[in-house]
């Protein structure tokens, strides 16, 4: 990473009424930025903002924190923390927002890029990008809710038409958005075709609030590249920040990282997934996330195989320390479409 842009991620930028402190976000992700992820991660440090897995709006009202899979948090996580909410109307979402305000949380997301045809079909996520009044309507009703900051996460929608991501950009903006997270991909496109990041430069054109890229930031040279040649004001990382953890830490401190790194994540993983869950629900959320962690090395493949036919946390350590023992080589660019 060069000098100029590691300065640049870690200058803090005002998302409203608040402060954060890296330009470097946690990106949404369903069954995969759970609580227990979240812990792993904020041990690395280095992530300017954390966002929940995306939490019905509908639940939230009456959700118990200690019980909800997804509408879970630390006490000491809660100041970065965003709460990204879906569902398909105004009033639904103003209910939730305000009780994400009153919970104490950094900000409240609106989820206008899940194209899950579980969620389209309640008319949520991206499916609210078929009708832009509804979503501008939900974003300035939210506005008028609550005063922490709310965010938008939205793609170009379900046309490859960049003009109609900008227009919207601009009504989010008016609309009181304090920031916007966007991925330059079509909605019924699930990461086959590459991001397309000159659309992100569009928007952040269009636009006076912040804009965070999102989409297939890998390593640093991506990372590097879509500041530079977007123009956005930080990057949203997703599935590398599963597969390793500390990669916030990495690209904004230049912390130091080697095999033991990554066997030591395992190892976390495993008693931070006990800590927070039940065993079936732990096991199942660490299988999850292990595909990512393996899919950066070399025969990575064979490697999730083993810790996914493991039944308990103990077989799974003796497969941890049996791959990392014989020192298995890193892939280049991590294969991370798994769609599982
Ligand atoms: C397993 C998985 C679950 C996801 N869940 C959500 C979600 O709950 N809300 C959301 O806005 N995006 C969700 N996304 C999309 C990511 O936030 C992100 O936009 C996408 O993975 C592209 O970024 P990346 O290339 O850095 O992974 C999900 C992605 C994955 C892989």
């Amino acid at each position: 990473m060069k000098e100029g842009t590691r300065k640049f991620i870690n200058t803090p930028l005002k998302i409203g009424n608040r402060v954060i402190e890296g330009r470097l976000l946690l990106a949404p992700m369903s069954g995969l930025t759970h609580v227990a992820y979240r812990e792993l991660l904020d041990g690395y440090g280095g992530c300017g903002l954390l966002y929940t897995e995306m939490c019905s709006a509908r639940s939230i009202p009456q959700e118990n924190r200690y019980v909800s899979p997804v509408f879970r948090w630390r006490n000491e996580e809660l100041s970065r923390l965003v709460c990204q909410i879906f569902g398909p109307d105004p009033e639904i979402m103003v209910s939730a927002a305000k009780r994400v305000e009153v919970e104490g949380f950094f900000g409240v997301d609106l989820n206008f890029g899940c194209s899950v045809a579980a969620i389209c079909k309640k008319n949520s996520g991206a499916a609210l990008l078929k009708t832009p009044d509804l979503a501008v309507k939900m974003v300035r009703d939210v506005r008028t809710a609550v005063d922490i900051p709310l965010t938008v996460k939205f793609r170009t929608g379900w046309e490859d038409r960049p003009d109609l991501a900008v227009d919207l950009a601009r009504r989010f903006e008016d609309a009181g958005a304090d920031a916007l997270i966007f991925h330059p991909r079509v909605a019924p496109d699930r990461r086959s075709r590459p991001p397309k990041w000159k659309y992100i430069r569009e928007v952040k054109q269009a636009v006076s609030i912040p804009v965070f890229g999102n989409g297939e930031v890998f390593t640093e040279d991506d990372c590097e590249k879509m500041i530079e040649t977007t123009g956005c004001d930080g990057v949203s990382l997703g599935r590398i920040a599963i597969a390793k953890p500390w990669v916030f830490s990495e690209w904004s401190h230049g912390c130091a990282v080697d095999l033991e790194t990554y066997r030591n994540s395992f190892k976390q993983m495993i008693l931070l997934f006990s800590k927070h869950y039940e065993p079936t629900p732990a096991i199942r959320k660490f299988k999850k996330m292990a595909v990512y962690n393996a899919a950066v090395f070399q025969f990575g493949h064979s490697f999730s195989k083993k810790l996914c036919r493991a039944n308990d946390f103990s077989e799974m350590a003796s497969v941890v320390d049996a791959f990392f023992d014989e020192s298995p080589e890193l892939n280049g660019r991590p294969n991370l479409n798994l769609f599982c």
